[in-house]
């Protein structure tokens, strides 16, 4: 098949061309390189020795898109394209409903006019807000977002759903990641974040490396076995091979169709530090301080949708995420710009 992946050169694109190429697809990625570089798809085809297509643009450009769509015949769409830091959706709510939620209305403009009507959304276990029970189902509510970057992917969720009520021809799928970390095993591509880090394993690996001198762990005063907060971390190579399956349920059937991403398994920021620590031979020093506002005590999925309708079941766990973070951190310990 001919796939258009926008966001293609980011941290999970990247993971999902390797495995769209090594299937025998053919890629075009769309990429306005605001959060990657070119030096990870130059990796990806190291990898995988095949080549892709790159196009540098913005799914915020209606005529970019119009002409992607003019150039090419895709099968379907995988879209990554977007803005994910929670901290500046708070500060610039504007631009992150723009990149998000205009960017992709104009994907779907641009896919209707061309005839192509099978897509790939990357959503998050964002949109559940506080979720009442534990392991989250996809029935469970959704939309208690709790900063824009979460509301712009309930948005989009939304505006989908819509979609194909509307036009029948339409097969979406709504894929709600939980935490994805590791690399791929090659050390070639890997997570690669601006600045300081927000999230958990990329912070603890720049600790180890020397780079960040201790980690703060948010809070060690939640309703969990050790205090600290739990959550589904899901290996980002597991976490690709789901768009590969969405795409194969998607080409026998039209709708749209929600699956959580995770593994089911519940892991405490002291768990990870500790995994951390055994698979890098490094200290990790920390110190505890006040909550995170807007973090929740514990957060995993139920994964029995995706066992039995994708046919799809994480296969890698804490060892091999923190075994693959740490290749991959200390292989570049400057990301890409190594
Ligand atoms: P990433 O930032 O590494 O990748 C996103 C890619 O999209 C980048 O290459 C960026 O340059 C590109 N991009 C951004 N805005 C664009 C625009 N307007 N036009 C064209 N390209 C644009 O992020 P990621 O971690 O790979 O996440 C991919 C998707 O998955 C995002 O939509 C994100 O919100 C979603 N998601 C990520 C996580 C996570 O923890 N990483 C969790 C849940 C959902
Ligand atoms: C965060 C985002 C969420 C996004 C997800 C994946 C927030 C509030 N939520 O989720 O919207 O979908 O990333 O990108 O930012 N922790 C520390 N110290 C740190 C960093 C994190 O103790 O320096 C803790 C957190 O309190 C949490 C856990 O580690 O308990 C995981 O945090 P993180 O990696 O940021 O992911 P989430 O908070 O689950």
């Amino acid at each position: 098949m001919s796939i258009l992946v926008t966001g293609g050169a980011g941290y999970i694109g990247s993971h999902t061309v390797v495995q769209l190429l090594e299937q025998g697809h053919q890629v075009v990625v769309l990429d306005n390189f605001s959060n990657s570089s070119r030096e990870s798809l130059v990796r990806v085809e190291a990898i995988t020795r095949k080549k892709l297509t790159l196009i540098e643009g913005d799914i915020r450009c209606e005529a970019t898109l119009s002409k992607v769509f003019a150039d090419h015949q895709f099968s379907a769409v995988i879209h990554f394209a977007g803005l994910k830091a929670v901290g500046e959706s708070v500060a610039k709510p504007v631009m992150y409903f723009e990149n998000n939620v205009v960017g992709t209305l104009n994907l779907v403009k641009a896919m209707s006019a061309a005839g192509v009507k099978r897509l790939v959304f990357s959503s998050s276990a964002t949109v559940y807000g506080e979720p009442e029970q534990m392991p989250i189902t996809e029935l469970a509510p959704t939309g208690g977002t709790t900063n824009p970057y979460g509301t712009s992917k309930y948005m989009v969720e939304r505006i989908l759903q819509d979609v194909c009520r509307a036009d029948s021809e339409w097969s979406i799928s709504l894929l709600r990641y939980f935490n994805p970390v590791g690399a791929h095993e090659s050390g070639l591509i890997g997570e690669d974040p601006n600045g300081i880090p927000n999230n958990l394993v990329p912070y603890v690996s720049q600790v180890a490396i020397g780079k960040l001198p201790a980690l703060q762990v948010y809070g060690n005063d939640y309703s969990t076995p050790d205090g600290t907060g739990v959550r589904d971390y899901i290996h980002v190579v597991d976490l690709a091979k789901g768009h590969l399956r969405a795409l194969e349920f998607l080409e026998k059937r039209t709708g749209c169709f929600v699956h959580n991403l995770g593994t089911g398994l519940g892991y405490s920021v002291l768990d990870m530090v500790k995994a951390f620590e055994a698979a890098s031979k490094q200290e990790v020093p920390y110190t505890i301080v006040p909550r995170r506002p807007g973090d929740i005590a514990v957060c995993y999925a139920d994964t029995t949708l995706a066992k039995q309708e994708l046919g799809w079941e994480a296969q890698l766990g804490l060892v091999e995420m923190m075994r693959d973070t740490w290749n991959w951190q200390s292989k570049n310990p400057d990301g890409y710009k190594s």
